[in-house]
């Protein structure tokens, strides 16, 4: 080979290096231009949407759409740009300007492989959200987990879901991969052979093998926030760079607009209709704990006057994985830094927009049961066909805050070429919180979401990892050269490898986040104490605020989790233009009783 592998490192470490600054400089860029571009202040619009991300896109297309509402969009992050529509480039995205960079504080019982025991948690801090640094995998989710977010809910219908579900598939492209190697077919024979079916198209994660489908373009990545900006709709106005801090209320908890900050000077946007609260699980309990709504003894520690006492910030959960490298190989597959790196896969991509460029990672999931009383699923697979270990430790790694401990004792020792199947824990019982680390609303919050507290969601992983090892054991696997990895992980040496505990000391080092925290503005019925909007959307005990993204979901689907929360925007847009806005509501006793003592005007 006349380039060595060193070589195509040296290449691929320049490439990262080199991609860092061109992202430095765009959001350097975009901020001297938008200096010129200031936002109108005090200005009266209907609804204000607070996050142009997955769900708030939705909601500024949906409320916009009979061209007299007026509608803002006030975004935190930046404008996109075309180039950040490479689907492998995504990664790239990752710890740059356009990243949130939230990390969790130190775990007690997970992430003991990670540096300082913390997980990292991108989320995108640009138009499009973090739907612009996901992976574009497209589920809807398993029927049951829908009848259990609505079960208190009155006129529920299954159906209704399908049919928001449809309108999104409608707005978005949803297609196949454009980019697969033979790691697929080898799957299927085994998963067929172990007696599980293969389906050709699985939105509502049955149980068996599938394909993934993904939000994809012509093998570009196709967002909610894609689909808004082809609009040019007069009364609708999109701001970036537009910090939004705190919700300004009338006397009767009345929401009016919002405070927000443009390169560090305040203005006020004002919404006649509704103040929606679109900017994520940590983004929307944020605005809410710094504008006095939440647990009442939290606020006032900070010095925040509470307004209504809610659990804004509990109901913290997350899907888990594990498992990174568990597979090992005797040959490469055809994808990986130097096929990425061609010139071939560029030209692949901008002419026929498939190739590696394309790749979403995953190219098979599986929905799993691990007992016999489960309908739904509890183990989902995701199947990549490149390791960690691809990229000798420079880049991907630290997106996940692998210790050096951990790498040079167990990654770097690895002989062989790897592959990845994830599994990842779809329903965990454990439960964690986001809390304001101060008044401030430039600091980052305290995130706990207390990963595998809850010892059934080890037993699960656990059950996750045996049936890696059933695949891996297949005629299929074994003659394709796969073999499991039976390296010790450092600091579980004192168990016998391949034991119960021994897998239990694995996961609890090797806590890895599938990426899809939810449920921190929980909805559900208003008289039930752990909720905080109702089935409208609406954060009780008040009026005229709304909250619409991924925080709002009760609990966990069983599949990834950006579809779900496209359909909830479907729904709620709905919701909210069938209220009448007119009518205010007087103070009555139920008001009085979740305000507690706040006297109303
Ligand atoms: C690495 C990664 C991979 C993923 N892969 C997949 C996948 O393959 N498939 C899948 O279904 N899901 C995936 N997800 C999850 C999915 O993308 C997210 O759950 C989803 O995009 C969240 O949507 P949202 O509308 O709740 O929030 P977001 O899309 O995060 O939108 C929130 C928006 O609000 C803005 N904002 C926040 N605070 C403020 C403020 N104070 N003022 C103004 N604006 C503010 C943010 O900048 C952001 O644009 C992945 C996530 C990550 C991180
Ligand atoms: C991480 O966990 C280990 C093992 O429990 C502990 O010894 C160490 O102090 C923890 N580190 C931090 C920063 O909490
Ligand atoms: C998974 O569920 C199916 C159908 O409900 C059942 O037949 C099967 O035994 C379950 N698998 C396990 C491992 O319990």
């Amino acid at each position: 080979m006349i380039f060595g592998r060193t070589f195509i490192i040296f290449i691929y470490f320049l490439f990262v290096l080199f991609f860092g600054l061109i992202l430095r400089f765009s959001h350097i860029f975009s901020d001297f231009c938008e200096t010129f571009h200031p936002p109108d202040n005090k200005q009266t619009y209907d609804y204000i949407i607070v996050g142009g991300g997955s769900a708030g896109s939705i909601l500024a297309n949906k409320l916009s759409r009979n061209g007299i509402d007026k509608v803002l969009v006030l975004e935190a992050g930046k404008n996109t740009i075309d180039l950040l529509s490479i689907p492998s480039i995504s990664l790239l995205l990752q710890n740059s300007p356009y990243d949130w960079k939230y990390a969790t504080v130190p775990q007690k019982n997970s992430c003991l492989g990670l540096n300082q025991n913390v997980s990292l948690w991108p989320m995108g801090k640009l138009l499009g959200g973090t739907s612009m640094l996901n992976n574009m995998l497209y589920v809807r989710g398993h029927k049951e987990d829908f009848n259990e977010w609505f079960k208190d809910k009155e006129d529920y219908y299954y159906s209704d879901v399908i049919n928001y579900f449809k309108q999104i598939e409608d707005l978005l492209d949803v297609s196949d991969l454009a980019f697969s190697t033979e790691l697929s077919d080898i799957v299927f024979n085994a998963a067929e052979n172990l007696g599980y079916s293969i389906l050709h198209c699985n939105y509502d994660s049955k149980l068996g093998f599938n394909k993934p489908k993904a939000t994809l373009n012509k093998g570009k990545r196709w967002t909610s926030a894609d689909s808004l900006k082809q609009l040019h709709r007069n009364n609708l106005v999109i701001r970036t760079s537009c910090l939004v801090e705190k919700i300004l209320f009338r006397s009767n908890f009345e929401a009016y607009g919002v405070k927000f900050k443009f390169l560090n000077k305040n203005y006020e946007a004002f919404a006649q209709k509704a103040v929606i609260l679109s900017a994520g699980v940590i983004g929307s309990p944020k605005i809410l704990m710094l504008s006095g709504i939440g647990e009442k003894t939290h606020l006032e520690k900070l010095g925040i006057e509470p307004i209504v006492d809610l659990p804004v910030g509990n109901n913290l959960q997350d899907h888990l994985t594990t498992g990174l490298d568990l597979v090992l190989l005797d040959h490469s597959l055809n994808i990986g830094i130097e096929q990425m790196l061609s010139p071939f896969a560029l030209l692949e991509y901008f002419l026929k927009g498939s190739g590696p460029l394309t790749t979403t990672g995953c190219e098979v999931m599986a929905f799993l049961n691990t007992t016999k009383t489960h309908t739904k699923p509890d183990i989902q697979f995701m199947i990549m066909p490149l390791g960690i270990k691809e990229d000798n430790g420079y880049y991907l790694r630290t997106l996940m805050g692998i210790s050096d401990n951990v790498w040079s004792n167990y990654f770097a020792k690895i002989p062989h070429k790897s592959l990845t199947i994830l599994p990842v824990l779809l329903h965990p019982k454990s439960r964690g919180t986001v809390r304001l680390a101060s008044k401030n609303p430039l600091d980052q919050p305290l995130i706990d979401p207390q990963y595998l507290s809850d010892p059934r969601d080890v037993a699960v992983l656990i059950e996750g990892i045996e049936l890696i090892k059933k695949l891996i054991s297949t005629k299929e696997f074994k003659s394709f050269g796969a073999e499991f990895n039976q390296v010790i992980f450092p600091g579980c040496s004192n168990y016998i490898f391949d034991t119960k505990d021994y897998w239990e000391c694995y996961i609890r080092h090797l806590t890895i986040t599938a990426y899809h925290p939810i449920g921190t503005c929980r909805m559900g019925k208003t008289e039930d104490p752990t909720t905080v909007v109702d089935f409208n959307f609406q954060v009780k005990g008040t009026n005229k605020l709304y909250v619409v993204d991924g925080s709002v979901i009760p609990s966990l689907t069983s599949g990834n989790i950006n579809g779900p929360i496209l359909m909830l925007a479907g729904m709620a847009a709905d919701a909210l233009s069938k209220i009448n806005y007119l009518s205010t509501k007087t103070c009555d006793f139920m008001d009085v009783f979740l305000r507690e003592n706040i006297c109303c005007v």
